[in-house]
């Protein structure tokens, strides 16, 4: 079986072919008439370059009919595929027509910094790259829409990867050599057509500004900004009929969306760009609260979701294995006197659900235990968790690797460093301690 096609449904990806004509030079509409933050600084006037032909635009994948002025809104940025930025405006300087990160970043110090520690800077590693190597291009630009949309990214990619249709001019002196490889970039969020949008700034910023200011879009700070990546369309694929991505909708089922907390108040607090989540072991503590009853030798452990905004976890990739571990007095050894697995586990084919132990928002997963019966009332029980962030992709990139005859040395490579890098994101800590006099 070609191993490519296995991933590509193991992936679930819905695969429009799409014929991809990819321009460097495509003549950029005119931009808006010049934006200052003058202009900009109501919301009506920033919607309104947006009203022409909005409800058309809605892409397949994104669930929601335009209600709305955000709807609108992202309908338009998130228009699949992105047009080319085109030409810069005349006066621009190198500086402000730059697409690179790292210039961005010579007066965005800080986002920068953060971005670059970001797993949005990293959507392009061997992971994808590997399948690029076994893919059409048609099916490759369909992975990109949410790994690498800019429509110069996927020109530079394509002519890395040699495909017949990659454009034969060198990339503009605006597009670095290596922005396909960057990932989620700045501007894939950030800039159209040349123009920047963001959110309404906390502070007064100066009236004359760099790349002709921005343009406030109020968007950025509503969760269906996320949505366009982290949530498949209501057709999109399933497993045992549960769609394999629906981050946004099972947050609109908390307590945290009815309270009008969207994903950047927990994903980019103080608008950082971090978007730190299971990769990260704090994160995964301030997800998680616990309880624990004790009847004589029995103990009933709680995992309460408390604090994150979906399904602990969201999707079927991770897996969270809690072990109940009991010391005897201030022994450090100690019995595991329970075992549970937190996550959707999935087979590599994405065929056949085996379990599903998420924790919804708000709710609770109980774990029971026996203690020994000569229970030292001085002992303690520690909540101990291995977090394996990627473990689904560590099973199916493992599948691929039994096969390795099938491909060549440099896709081989990519896998190979792809499921090592998955390997290497799991960790482990205790979580909580209670000792069993203490009340706790
Ligand atoms: C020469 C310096 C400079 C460069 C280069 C630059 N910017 Fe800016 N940018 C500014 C300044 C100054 C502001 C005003 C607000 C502020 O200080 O953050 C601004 C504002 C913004 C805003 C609006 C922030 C808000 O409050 O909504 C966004 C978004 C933005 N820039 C994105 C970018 C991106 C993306 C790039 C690279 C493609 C970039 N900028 C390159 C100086 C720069
Ligand atoms: C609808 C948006 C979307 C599309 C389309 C998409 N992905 Fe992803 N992909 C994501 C998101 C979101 C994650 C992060 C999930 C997580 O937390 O692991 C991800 C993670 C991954 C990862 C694991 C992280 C890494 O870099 O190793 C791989 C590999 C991957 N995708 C490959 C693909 C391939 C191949 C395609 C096309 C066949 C594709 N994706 C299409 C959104 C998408
Ligand atoms: C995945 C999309 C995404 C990427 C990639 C991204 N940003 Fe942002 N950016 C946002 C969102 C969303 C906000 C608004 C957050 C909020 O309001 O809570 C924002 C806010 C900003 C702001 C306003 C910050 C403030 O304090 O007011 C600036 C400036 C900015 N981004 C620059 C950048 C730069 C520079 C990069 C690259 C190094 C970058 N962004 C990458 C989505 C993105
Ligand atoms: C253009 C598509 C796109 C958009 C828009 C986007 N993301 Fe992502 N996001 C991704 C992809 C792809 C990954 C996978 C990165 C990887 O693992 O290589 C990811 C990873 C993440 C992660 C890391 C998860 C982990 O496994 O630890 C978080 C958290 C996240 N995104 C939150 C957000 C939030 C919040 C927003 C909205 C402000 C957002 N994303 C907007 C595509 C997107
Ligand atoms: C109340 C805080 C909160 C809100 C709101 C929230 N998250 Fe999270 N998110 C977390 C925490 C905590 C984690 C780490 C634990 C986990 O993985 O569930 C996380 C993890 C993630 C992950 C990592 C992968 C995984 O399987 O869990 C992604 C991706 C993500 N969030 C995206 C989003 C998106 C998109 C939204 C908005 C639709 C959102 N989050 C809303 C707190 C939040």
């Amino acid at each position: 079986m070609n191993p490519s096609r296995k991933i590509i449904t193991a992936l679930g990806l819905v695969i429009i072919i799409v014929a991809a004509a990819l321009w460097w030079f495509i003549p950029a509409q005119p931009l808006p008439a010049r934006v200052d933050i003058k202009e900009t600084a109501t919301k009506k006037e920033t919607i309104e370059q947006y009203n022409s032909d909005s409800a058309s635009l809605i892409p397949s994948h994104h669930n929601l009919q335009p209600q709305d002025a955000v709807d609108t809104f992202l309908a338009q940025h998130w228009k699949d595929p992105i047009a080319p930025q085109g030409k810069p405006p005349a006066h621009f300087s190198a500086h402000e027509a730059s697409l690179a990160p790292e210039t961005c970043g010579q007066c965005h110090v800080q986002q920068y910094q953060d971005w670059q520690k970001s797993l949005h800077s990293k959507t392009m590693g061997p992971g994808i790259l590997w399948q690029f190597r076994l893919m059409p291009q048609a099916d490759a630009n369909q992975c990109m829409k949410c790994h690498a949309p800019l429509a110069e990214q996927k020109a530079l990619i394509a002519q890395a990867q040699g495909w017949p249709n990659a454009p034969q001019q060198k990339p503009p002196a605006y597009v670095p050599s290596d922005l396909g490889h960057q990932g989620l970039v700045c501007a894939s969020c950030h800039v159209r057509k040349h123009q920047r949008f963001g959110p309404e700034p906390l502070k007064e910023v100066a009236a004359q500004l760099p790349h002709d200011g921005f343009t406030i879009a109020p968007a950025f700070e509503d969760s269906r900004f996320c949505a366009t990546c982290h949530q498949f369309p209501q057709d999109g694929p399933r497993t045992n009929n549960k769609l394999r991505e629906d981050t946004y909708a099972q947050w609109q089922q908390s307590v945290f969306a009815k309270n009008g907390q969207q994903c950047q108040s927990c994903h980019m607090p103080d608008r950082k760009h971090q978007w730190k989540g299971i990769h990260d072991q704090q994160m995964v503590t301030n997800a998680l609260s616990t309880q624990l009853t004790r009847e004589g030798n029995q103990v009933y452990v709680d995992i309460i979701n408390s604090g994150a905004g979906h399904y602990f976890p969201t999707y079927m990739v991770p897996k969270v294995i809690v072990e109940l571990r009991y010391h005897a007095g201030n022994e450090k050894k100690f019995s595991v006197i329970a075992t549970d697995t937190i996550g959707w586990n999935v087979d590599v084919s994405l065929a056949q659900e085996r379990t599903d132990t998420r924790i919804p928002a708000g709710e609770k997963r109980r774990i029971s235990a026996t203690l020994p019966p000569d229970v030292d009332n001085k002992g303690s029980i520690d909540i101990h968790l291995t977090v394996k962030p990627r473990e689904h992709y560590e099973r199916t990139f493992l599948s691929v690797l039994d096969q390795r005859d099938k491909l060549d040395a440099e896709t081989l490579t990519l896998l190979q460093a792809a499921y090592d890098e998955a390997v290497a994101t799991q960790y482990q800590f205790n979580l909580r301690s209670y000792s069993l006099t203490g009340k706790n």
